[in-house]
């Protein structure tokens, strides 16, 4: 999962890149720069009434102090772009490092059970923004949308923490992107 293909090389270059293949290179060297970035990985939980999912993401970081504030970077075609625009709500779910299987679980629309409670079979619980919680999630953070920023293919939410805590013991070691072969971004 790596950026989009085939819209060509992406501007702007800099100074003395010019030309298809000196673009093209630039384009492919940037890549491996933002891919060597280091991130986790998390799924991130949203809800819009009765409509809810849960999506692998790696796009999250706090953005403030005071406020407690969570950015997350999310694709505009997603499922979940749509559900956290409406629902106004999102939850933030860390992965414990032995349930890195679960990144290839949230990657598309989940199916939700909602008498059984569950996203894909994880069981989970609703939080109190009414975002879903995943039940095995060593962590968490709930936030409520104050922001939502137009960044083209992407939409960064900015969400302020109105509910976190821990499930699990706290030293749990949590998934990280260079668990797992897989990158996103570039
Ligand atoms: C390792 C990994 C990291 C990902 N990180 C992000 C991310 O930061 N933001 C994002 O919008 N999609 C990310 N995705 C893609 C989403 O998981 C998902 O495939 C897509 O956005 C559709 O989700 P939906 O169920 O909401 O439609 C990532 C996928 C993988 C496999």
């Amino acid at each position: 999962m790596a950026a989009p293909g085939g819209s060509g090389p992406i501007g702007p270059f800099p100074e003395g890149v010019s030309g298809p293949e000196a673009e093209a290179d630039y384009d492919k060297l940037r890549r491996r720069v933002l891919w060597s970035f280091p991130y986790g990985l998390y799924v991130l939980g949203s809800r819009d009434g009765e409509r809810r999912n849960g999506m692998t993401i790696n796009w999250v970081t706090q953005v403030s102090f005071d406020p407690k504030l969570v950015g997350v970077g999310v694709e505009k075609t997603a499922f979940t772009h749509e559900l956290v625009a409406a629902g106004g709500v999102f939850s933030v779910n860390t992965i414990s490092r032995e349930d890195r299987a679960i990144v290839r679980k949230f990657t598309k629309p989940v199916e939700v059970d909602a008498a059984a409670m569950t996203l894909n079979g994880f069981p989970f619980h609703d939080g109190a923004s009414g975002a879903p919680i995943l039940d095995q999630a060593p962590a968490y953070v709930d936030c409520a949308v104050r922001q939502a920023v137009d960044c083209g293919g992407h939409t960064f939410f900015v969400g302020e923490v109105v509910d976190a805590g821990f499930q699990h013991a706290e030293d749990t070691e949590v998934l990280r992107m260079e668990d797992t072969r897989m990158s996103y971004g570039g």
